[in-house]
């Protein structure tokens, strides 16, 4: 089932969200987490480094899973899904590394899809964290994506590829091509999922995602067949949604 929150701004999505994290870490300290990238839940980060620093939360028993990972960056560059975490987040936390995965991109890749199951089949996630893609992707599952996937390897679409070009100096020709990403399966075994999107390039998928018949051509549709999702939106993109009843 899917709660939608629909609040004013960017900020407010981010206050609720850390609502939501706050109260799975203070119950359970040593909580599971899968992680997202992307600029929708960096004001969560924020949040919960500033949760840390100003009233000591600790993480330190918390283990972390995250989404993707591009394919053809070294985990050095700044805009590697490794780098991300580590400036938004990790740095920040008392996360003990080896608590912290990531899909790795080096050496063969097929085989660390495997070894990627296996942890998450191991894990069970308390709490998912997504974005959505501007096509209704989750992690970098994108249309067409079977909903039985586990970890795999994708080609990105060209819309994704435009989107995520303002992270490569707007030049297309910098984003990778492919990535590595947690599959759909794996992230409807959560025991929880929070959603967060902001932004009218949003508002369509969305609608999509909460309203639309369930299809594997909007990956996040998929959602209403999990017993807990909660969405959090502004007003800009939740539309056509912002006009129904609050
Ligand atoms: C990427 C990530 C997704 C993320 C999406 C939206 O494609 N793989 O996990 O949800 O971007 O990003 P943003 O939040 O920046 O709009």
């Amino acid at each position: 089932m899917i709660k939608v929150i629909k609040v004013k701004d960017y900020d407010e999505i981010s206050a609720k969200a850390f609502e939501v994290m706050h109260e799975l870490i203070s119950e359970k300290p040593d909580a599971v987490l899968g992680l997202a990238t992307g600029s929708s839940p960096i004001g969560l980060y924020k949040l919960m480094i500033k949760d840390h620093k100003e009233n000591g939360t600790s993480y330190k028993d918390v283990r972390t899973y995250n989404l993707d990972e591009y394919i053809g960056l070294d985990r050095n560059h700044p805009e590697s899904y490794y780098s991300f975490m580590h400036r938004n987040l990790f740095d920040e936390l008392d996360i003990p590394e080896e608590n912290i995965h990531i899909p790795s991109n080096v050496g063969d890749i097929y085989e660390n899809c495997d070894d990627y199951n296996r942890m998450l089949d191991e894990a069970n996630i308390d709490l998912q964290i997504l974005g959505i893609g501007s096509n209704g992707h989750i992690g970098f599952n994108e249309p067409g994506t079977s909903f039985d996937s586990v970890t795999h390897i994708v080609d990105l679409k060209e819309s994704t590829i435009k989107d995520n070009a303002r992270f490569f100096d707007n030049d297309i020709s910098k984003v990778p091509t492919q990535a590595i990403t947690m599959g759909i399966s794996n992230v409807m075994s959560a025991k929880k999922i929070l959603l967060v999107a902001s932004g009218e390039n949003k508002a369509s998928a969305i609608q999509a995602t909460v309203m639309g018949p369930v299809t594997e051509n909007v990956p996040a549709s998929v959602l209403q067949n999990h017993p807990d999702v909660i969405i959090i939106v502004d007003e800009e993109a939740a539309g056509s949604l912002w006009k129904q009843k609050r």
